[in-house]
């Protein structure tokens, strides 16, 4: 009924709309329609009320509401229907919320999205700084028929999705360092964290956690990230609408996914590796049990970077890259 009222609202373009109007479209009572736009104005909708008049719908919200996203949605899976996202004003982690609602048998495709997160968390045990309305954090919960060692390809899946979805919702061109930072001009704007619960030979959910820094001032970020972190409103230079890049990226990550379950995992690495900012330069990988550089030639089908060393080809599975200035890359 909710979503109905918001239909009326958007046809009508700002302009009123009586109550009486709306309950015969509708085929319910005024006070029903009453107690449906409370609700509504609860949510954080800007809708006014006039005596005579009716009720108008002010401005569009920018806040990451589920109809919202909803109605901008051609999926099948994610987000699919209103009830399957799930939009918060503050949680510690939107990782954390999927990850127990995942547990307790939510559908695959469920979207987990807040305008804030207290305990953002980052891959490697760090943080992740998620401010009030200036970002787009959010966790999809994902049922993949893969085996449990090829959940890495969710990541390289999703930093594919969110690329394109910037690109065409915002027209910025991003590079993709290995495994899962987006980077503009070398500065990290993305961050993606998935986490995974696995039996043995199968995967029983994926969360995929996507962070994205949209409206972020320089002076907002924490002094220690600022030399490293950039947002899209300090690239474009003007105020990015996030409903339309969350939209974008979800309907990317949907097309993605629905062609690596038809078609395999190939042609989203091969997207992986024309937006690589890694590939092709000389790295220092942090692995879990050591640290060692050389250059980063490929990944595979796994996920996994091959990095060519002097004692010979290395195939990373986790840990963290970061890539040599030119300076430091010539032989020393
Ligand atoms: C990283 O680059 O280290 C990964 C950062 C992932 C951040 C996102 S924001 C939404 C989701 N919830 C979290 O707590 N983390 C991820």
């Amino acid at each position: 009924m909710q979503t109905d009222i918001l239909n009326l609202f958007r046809r009508q373009g700002g302009e009123y709309l009586s109550g009486e109007e709306i309950s015969r479209q509708l085929h319910v009572s005024r006070t029903t329609i009453w107690k449906h736009i409370r609700t509504l104005k609860q949510q954080g909708y800007d809708i006014e009320a006039h005596t005579r008049k009716g009720y108008r719908l002010r401005q569009i919200t920018d806040r990451l509401l589920p109809a919202e996203i909803a109605a901008g949605l051609q999926t099948r899976l994610l987000a699919a229907q209103t009830e399957r996202i799930h939009h918060f004003n503050t949680v510690e982690s939107t990782n954390n919320v999927a990850k127990k609602m995942a547990f307790d048998g939510c559908p695959a495709g469920t979207v987990i999205v807040s305008e804030e997160q207290g305990g953002g968390r980052g891959r490697l045990s760090r943080g992740w700084f998620s401010p009030n309305g200036k970002g787009i954090w959010m966790s999809v919960i994902l049922r993949p028929p893969f085996a449990p060692m090829e959940a890495p390809k969710c990541t390289l899946m999703a930093a594919v999705a969110v690329c394109r979805g910037i690109e065409k919702s915002v027209g910025v061109s991003c590079g993709i360092k290995w495994p899962n930072d987006i980077l503009w001009q070398g500065k990290k704007m993305v961050g993606i964290l998935t986490e995974m619960s696995a039996e043995m030979d199968a995967i029983n959910h994926v969360v995929i956690g996507i962070g994205i820094n949209v409206n972020i001032d320089a002076d907002d970020f924490p002094e220690e990230i600022r030399p490293l972190a950039t947002s899209l409103s300090l690239v474009t230079g003007g105020q990015v609408a996030r409903l339309e890049l969350l939209i974008a990226v979800l309907q990317e990550l949907e097309d993605l996914y629905g062609r690596v379950l038809s078609d395999g995992f190939m042609p989203v690495l091969d997207e992986w590796r024309s937006r690589s900012a890694t590939l092709g330069q000389k790295v220092d990988v942090y692995g879990p049990d050591r640290t060692f550089n050389g250059e980063a030639v490929d990944i595979d089908e796994d996920g996994a970077l091959l990095v060519k060393t002097a004692a010979g080809m290395i195939r990373v599975m986790a840990g963290d890259v970061s890539i040599r200035s030119k300076m430091l890359a010539e032989p020393q």
